[in-house]
């Protein structure tokens, strides 16, 4: 089949390379052209492992090409899949659909056969509707069924979960698009991938329900995790005895500094804002995106209480800034937050991260970045872990402790464990955990 893929970010780009894989003809457009003429050199802009091998393969084999010309790409496709960024609407935290609808124009126009639309951005309930709408205005002529196919693959496992995924979910009632779609995702159906048909507004339902539900399920144990500290409990322990009860399973209950990234905190608030314009609160998610939000703060608060509440001053060494590990995104990134809190409390704040450093820097100021977890520590009164890179899982503590100021490390993702830590003489903080229910 022909694919045409707008917007080549993380999911385009991944969505594209994996159909191409599977032996599709996939044109991915972006509207930005260094990224374009990036890829046309072979160079991969986003980090995500596995990805340039898999881009590399593709366009030699010539199933994936990379092109600005979205008319170009649309008249020939089978499919069309808008991947357009949907970010939070600054002021109000609705959905910004201005991508999503200025792509669907853009193809309307150039509509040549009966082509299916697919939307693969993460969009709220309704806007299939308003896409088929800008179509049929824009192109009275034009043949078009569209389709949503909301997509769950993680930052950082990317092409593992394109290629495996739990499910995939379409939306559609045409028969044709249904034919293009079982036609497009036949290897994961061979594979059996549970195909899941329904109707377009329930599908993009189900991608908001299922972030909104994950959000809420990280947010719950983080709250878990503060009740531990105060009554000597381990929330890792707690995590695994209810984890392993089937009915709740043992995903998503690691307590940390609380959630980022590009989809969790602006899914959750567009979620929010749905449920108040149809007039249907959603009160769980509202409060889980509140007690997200006051979270970052507390855990510059946690940074402080561990130096005696006084940061004045001091040099703080911050390990990890990306969002979740495997990751250059620093899309709502805890660090972010972290860092300025720190800087608030007035403390000088230095900075490494294995992937992210170029993203980070337009977006913290006034931190000094480094090139390795022992430089960064140098000199600072306490080493912070904030994102659980696999190189920061086993630190040397003494080549630490001869540079540090003060041998503290506050583990914000519970990568170590007081007794292993305290052994080489560091006073130890972490997250839901008291040193008496962990020694
Ligand atoms: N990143 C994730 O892990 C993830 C996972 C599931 C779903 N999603 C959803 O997928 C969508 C895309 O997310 P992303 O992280 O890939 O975004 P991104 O910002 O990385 O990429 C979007 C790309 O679209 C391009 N673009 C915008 N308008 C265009 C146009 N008219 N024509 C051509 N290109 C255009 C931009 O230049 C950009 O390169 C969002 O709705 C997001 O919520 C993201």
């Amino acid at each position: 089949m022909r694919v045409a893929m707008i917007g080549t970010g993380y999911v385009g780009l991944v969505s594209g390379a994996c159909f191409a894989d599977f032996g599709h003809e996939v044109t991915c457009v972006d509207k930005d052209k260094s990224k374009i003429d990036a890829l046309n050199k072979g160079k991969i802009p986003i980090y995500e492992p596995g990805l340039d091998e898999l881009v590399a393969n593709n366009a030699r084999a010539g199933r994936l090409k990379f092109t600005t010309s979205l008319p170009d790409a649309v008249k020939t496709a089978d499919a069309v899949f808008i991947a357009v960024g949907t970010p939070s609407r600054r002021g109000d935290g609705h959905a910004d659909l201005s991508f999503v609808h200025a792509a669907a124009r853009e193809i309307a126009a150039a509509l040549a056969h009966f082509t299916v639309v697919v939307t693969k951005s993460t969009v709220p309930v309704g806007t299939g509707d308003e896409v088929e709408r800008i179509i049929a205005e824009t192109n009275p002529k034009a043949e078009f069924a569209v389709v949503s196919n909301p997509e769950f693959l993680r930052e950082g496992a990317a092409i593992q979960d394109f290629k495996h995924p739990d499910r995939i979910v379409v939306g559609t009632d045409d028969v044709k698009a249904r034919e293009v779609m079982s036609e497009l995702y036949r290897p994961l159906y061979l594979n059996r991938a549970p195909i899941l048909f329904t109707g377009r507004r329930t599908a993009e339902l189900v991608k908001y329900a299922a972030n909104a539900f994950l959000a809420t399920k990280i947010t719950f144990i983080n709250e878990i995790a503060d009740l531990a500290e105060k009554v000597g409990a381990d929330v890792q322990e707690v995590a695994r005895g209810i984890g392993l009860d089937n009915r709740i399973g043992s995903k998503f209950l690691h307590a940390g500094p609380g959630y980022g990234g590009s989809c969790f905190p602006k899914d959750t608030v567009a979620l929010i804002k749905t449920g108040l314009d149809y007039g249907a609160p959603l009160r769980i998610v509202e409060a889980v995106a509140a007690v997200n939000d006051a979270r970052k703060r507390a855990m510059a608060r946690k940074v402080s209480a561990a130096l005696g509440g006084d940061i004045r001053g001091k040099t703080i060494a911050v390990l990890g800034l990306t969002f979740k590990p495997k990751t250059d995104d620093m899309r709502e990134a805890p660090s972010i937050p972290l860092i300025t809190a720190l800087q608030d409390m007035g403390a000088k704040v230095r900075a490494y991260d294995p992937v992210g450093m170029e993203q980070a820097k337009p977006m913290v100021g006034n931190v000094t970045f480094c090139d390795s977890a022992y430089s960064c520590a140098e000199g600072a009164s306490a080493l912070v872990i904030v994102t659980e890179w696999e190189e920061f899982r086993a630190l040397d503590f003494a080549r630490l402790k001869k540079t540090m100021a003060k041998a503290v490390l506050v583990d914000l993702r519970n990568v170590y464990s007081a007794a292993e830590v305290s052994r080489h003489g560091f006073a130890y903080e972490s997250v839901g955990r008291t040193s008496k229910a962990t020694a």
